[in-house]
């Protein structure tokens, strides 16, 4: 059993695709143990990305993720960081395999719907940034 962290991203959340993700993860056998709705700061969301501060898309994802509510979650199962990130597809929804979120939902490589942690030391990090241990089952 492995945990992951997933946001639903505000391009996702403002289009009312929260249930249609969901179901998609449900689907593949990934449990959702902790959920909830957030507005990142300007400050939060520089801290969250910060290993790609120095990128030049670093300024422009700031203000695409802090420019409405996020759904952040805490995903849990077999191999859950590999298995979601199958489930969301490559970052550019050009490159996405079919029926991933991504692919399905995505209207950019930056408004590309969802994240996921992309390593087991960074999951534990990024599930620390948004849940308190009292949050999770
Ligand atoms: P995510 O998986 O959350 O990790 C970094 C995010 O930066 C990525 O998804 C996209 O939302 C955004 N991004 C914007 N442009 C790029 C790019 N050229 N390459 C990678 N990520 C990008």
């Amino acid at each position: 059993m492995e945990r992951t962290l997933s946001i639903i991203k505000p391009d996702a959340v403002k289009r009312n695709l929260i249930g249609h993700i969901n179901q998609l993860i449900e689907k593949n056998n990934l449990k959702i143990i902790a959920s909830k709705t957030h507005k990142l700061s300007k400050n939060e969301a520089e801290s969250f990305y910060g290993v790609h501060k120095e990128r030049p898309f670093f300024n422009s994802l700031v203000a695409f993720m802090t420019s409405g509510s996020v759904q952040v979650q805490v995903l849990e199962g077999e191999n859950a960081i590999v298995s979601y990130r199958e489930i969301m597809g490559a970052t550019n929804p050009e490159d996405a395999d079919e029926g991933t979120i991504r692919k399905l939902f995505a209207e950019s490589i930056e408004a590309n719907s969802v994240h996921g942690s992309d390593s087991s030391e960074n999951a534990s990090i990024e599930i620390a940034f948004f849940f308190s241990g009292l949050e999770l089952i």
